[in-house]
């Protein structure tokens, strides 16, 4: 019952050195790394990756913030592989994330928050698609 998420390691977190150890805290979760690079969001990609929040006041900020460095993109394997990451980055707002979630350990705020996850198995196959050629899905 092995299935597939998608996820960013945000500005912050290669700001702060923490990619490795985010990283190994998903491999300790028992997440397969399907794929996996560091890049750097242009705006446009920015804009239509979070297209689905473009009505929402903090839109603006979130785009340039996500296009302000580097970030990590990744792409995921696990059963339950959606529900799964949600539970182990916590929620949205590092303040209100259960104590050893990743974004409890390595967020600063809702918008440093360290990491993306996919909210549904839809979306996870289409920002999969986004970031990486099926035939890097393997
Ligand atoms: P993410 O899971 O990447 O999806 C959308 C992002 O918007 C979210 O994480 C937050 O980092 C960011 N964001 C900024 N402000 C807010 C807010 N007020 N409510 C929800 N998300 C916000």
């Amino acid at each position: 019952m092995n299935n597939r998420t998608f996820t960013i390691i945000k500005p912050d977190s290669v700001e702060n050195g923490n990619v490795g150890k985010i990283i190994a805290h998903l491999e300790g979760e028992g997440f397969r790394i399907v794929a996996g690079r560091m890049t750097r969001l242009s705006t446009d990609q920015a804009r239509a990756f979070y297209a689905v929040h473009s009505k929402r006041p903090f839109y603006n900020d979130l785009v340039a913030y996500m296009t302000s460095g580097p970030v990590w993109v990744m792409s995921l394997e696990r059963d339950n592989a959606v529900p799964h990451l949600r539970k182990t980055m916590g929620a949205t707002n590092p303040a209100e994330a259960d104590q050893g979630t990743v974004r409890a350990l390595y967020g600063e705020s809702i918008e440093r928050n360290a990491i993306h996850g996919s909210d549904s198995d839809e979306n996870a196959a289409i920002e999969n698609a986004f970031f990486f050629a099926a035939s890097e899905l393997i």
